[in-house]
């Protein structure tokens, strides 16, 4: 049996700018770091236990960010004042679930690909400890305190470590138990342990992408190379368009684009009548060719009458979602002589963003009159146009 034990119980003193929220809970383009590093490992079947070390105060950031994967997980445990304290506590929890090997890995790791983690698994089949590791490249200088160089270091023969890090278990666990005996906290990372308790500790290749963040640049850093690459993979640009006329009769209010607006008419349809949001999820599930709104909410369907289409747009983005992809723009254009749109038109893009989860910026809202002509200049109904710009991973 195998478990893996992430160490998440730091301050991130070195990464925190004004905020006292650690690094470990800041989000990466919108997913907290934290549940980066869980998601690496939760799908690794030979991964039979998976335990998180917190801080005492984080215990609802946590369960916060890990949601329904807590299934997944053994219930946290508390850390302790050093990294060292936090990995022992981890290893105690685990000690009743009798595990034979065990993975020790950084919070702060958000990178750890599944190849890596299969490389240490690997080579514990047969050695007592392994570490991914990357050989140092750069010319190495010692310094002479006085911000001159005295002298160079051979760098053959040097690597940097990584974690996650593979143990037997019983050997790691009787290391961190001596080391907290002898009061002994200068081991940086768990290998350190095992070579001073005289184990063989074997390297296995490392990955650069595998980074630790440790500074506010780093965040900012890998933030940047998360949103590079989602972009990268989401290549299939499409743009959908939505057409939608409801028309006018009896009422004392119309509702636009989510907005509700007093008007000496109202529009008659089966829903609210939302002519500018109809348009708008006709074209999400235009961009995304699944059909239109009638056959995703019949209007035979008596559930419908009267429903906020907000209803109908919030499902339209829902499906992106589960396709794995965003709505980078929409852009809707309304077509009346009366209301005069402009006065509104902040509201409704904030209306649509806030139900898109869209940035402001990335919605538009316009309209024209038809100059007296046609149904919409007599005012018989209003007519709505709308384009959305999906992306979707590469098929
Ligand atoms: N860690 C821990 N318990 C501690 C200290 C560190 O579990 N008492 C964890 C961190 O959460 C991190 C990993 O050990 O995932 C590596 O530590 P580091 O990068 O130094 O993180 P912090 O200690 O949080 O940062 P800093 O040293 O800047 O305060
Ligand atoms: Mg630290």
């Amino acid at each position: 049996m195998t478990a893996l034990v992430i160490v998440a119980a730091g301050r991130g003193t070195r990464a925190a700018s004004g905020t006292d929220v650690p690094k470990q809970y800041q989000l990466l383009d919108g997913v907290p770091l934290l549940r980066r590093t869980i998601d690496n490992f939760v799908d690794i079947v030979e991964l039979d236990h998976l335990l998180v070390v917190i801080a005492s105060g984080d215990r609802s950031r946590y369960d916060d960010i890990v949601g329904e994967l807590s299934s997944r997980l053994l219930p946290p445990v508390e850390g302790g004042d050093t990294r060292q304290a936090s990995v022992l506590a981890g290893l105690e929890a685990l000690v009743a679930h009798g595990p034979q090997r065990v993975l020790i890995h950084d919070a702060a790791r958000p990178f750890a690909r599944r190849a890596l983690t299969e490389r240490v698994l690997n080579a514990l089949d047969a050695a007592p400890a392994a570490l991914p590791a990357l050989a140092v490249a750069d010319t190495l200088k010692r310094d002479d305190g006085h911000g001159a160089v005295r002298e160079t270091v051979a760098r053959t023969g040097l690597w940097r470590a990584q974690t996650p890090q593979g143990f037997r278990f019983d050997d790691i666990l009787e290391a961190h138990r001596a080391a907290a005996k002898a009061e002994t906290t200068e081991f940086t990372d768990d290998a350190s342990l095992m070579e001073w308790r005289g184990h063989q500790v074997v390297l296995v290749a490392g990955d650069e992408a595998n980074c630790k963040i440790t500074t506010a640049d780093d965040l900012e850093r890998a933030e940047r190379s998360i949103k590079r690459e989602t972009m990268l993979h989401l290549s299939d640009i499409r743009v959908g368009q939505g057409f939608d006329v409801h028309r006018l009769g009896p009422g004392d209010h119309i509702i636009l684009c989510g907005v509700r607006l007093a008007h000496d008419r109202a529009l008659i349809g089966h829903s609210d009548a939302d002519v500018g949001l109809h348009a708008l999820t006709d074209a999400i599930l235009g961009a995304l060719g699944e059909g239109d709104i009638g056959i995703h909410f019949p209007p035979s369907e008596a559930k419908w009458r009267g429903a906020a289409s907000e209803i109908f747009a919030r499902a339209a983005a829902k499906r992106v979602q589960v396709r794995k992809g965003i709505i980078a723009h929409v852009d809707i254009t309304l077509v009346c002589e009366r209301p005069k749109i402009a006065l509104h038109r902040d509201k409704m893009r904030a209306q649509i963003a806030s139900m898109l989860a869209l940035n402001l910026a990335c919605v538009s809202v316009k309209a024209t009159t038809s100059e007296g002509l046609g149904f919409t200049g007599r005012e018989e109904g209003i007519a709505a146009m709308a384009n959305a710009t999906v992306r979707l991973p590469a098929p």
